[in-house]
């Protein structure tokens, strides 16, 4: 450990300061009592994000406020809010693009509120688990421990689903949607478009049973196609686009009886040797408990 004083987490150089912003932030102690709205001013150079903003709050005026956040390069999804009344992430939000002088920041709606800005998201990874987000295959423990070969799948069988899988799991479309505002029990964006994602994957066996799953009163159906989930996603994913395309999926499968391809596995060649000097790679262990 080095001594010395800490290095700030947001050092804001008073000379390169180009406007001072309020931070007009939702304040709520957990314990039931009303929600306020606090007023901070905070010094804005070039290049701030709403999230440093609030990291300079907290280390220069208030200690108490309560948010998440994680990388500060809009990969863990953990910094997502509402800013100015629309669903982002708070590293990805830079204060000058927002050309105004207050920026009102709330948690993400749609979610309880455990504290300030921090909601509680146990709906949106529930409803993750529900649609079972992994390749489900008969034999896939014995599978993963013996690999007898690699999957053949075509680039063009990838690219049915390769968007979808960049979900960081922020929580923002189901935040965003509006039939989740009305129907809590409603799968949402997020879990369908996964749904989507394994429904399309050729190497999952589990086609059928995926798509009875999505096929309900809460499912698939009840989207009405507001887009707002796509218009909000950080990543450029469009959940929107996955859920009808499940739609058809579901159609296929149910009225028409249709099955989808599954990847083959492909046999190790034989008669290939390893090239010289290439190392052989260490002996793989099995963990038991
Ligand atoms: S802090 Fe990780 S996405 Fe913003």
């Amino acid at each position: 450990m080095t001594g010395g004083t800490p290095k700030p987490l947001v050092d804001v150089d008073m000379d390169r300061v180009v406007q001072t912003t309020t931070f007009r932030v939702f304040r709520y102690n957990g314990t039931g009592d009303p929600p306020t709205y606090k007023d901070y001013e905070v010094p804005t150079k070039r290049g701030m994000t709403v999230l440093d903003g609030l990291l300079w709050i907290k280390e220069n005026l208030d200690g108490s406020l309560s948010y998440r956040a994680s990388c500060r390069m809009g990969v863990c999804g953990s910094c997502a809010m509402m800013i100015n009344g629309k669903p982002r992430l708070a590293c990805q939000t830079q204060i000058l693009d927002l050309q105004t002088s207050v920026v009102v920041v709330e948690p993400l709606k749609n979610y309880p509120v455990v504290k300030d800005l921090v909601p509680a998201l146990d709906q949106l990874f529930e409803k993750h688990e529900a649609v079972k987000p992994y390749v489900m295959r008969p034999g896939e423990e014995d599978e993963l421990e013996n690999p007898s070969g690699e999957f053949e799948q075509s680039p063009e069988e990838l690219d049915e689903f390769i968007q979808f899988t960049y979900c960081i799991k922020c929580g923002i479309c189901l935040a965003a949607c509006p039939t989740v505002a009305s129907d809590p029990l409603f799968l949402g964006p997020q879990a369908l478009a996964q749904a989507y994602r394994y429904v399309a994957d050729t190497r999952d066996t589990a086609y059928a049973e995926r798509c009875d799953l999505v096929d309900t009163a809460h499912g698939v159906w009840r989207c009405h196609y507001a887009g707002a989930c796509t218009e909000a996603c950080p990543k450029g994913v469009d959940p929107a686009f996955a859920i009808q395309l499940l739609k058809k999926k579901v159609f296929q499968h149910r009225v028409l009886g249709k099955k989808r391809k599954v990847a083959r596995v492909a046999p190790k060649p034989t008669g290939v040797s390893r090239r010289p000097n290439v190392p052989e790679p260490p002996a793989r262990t099995v963990k038991s408990d």
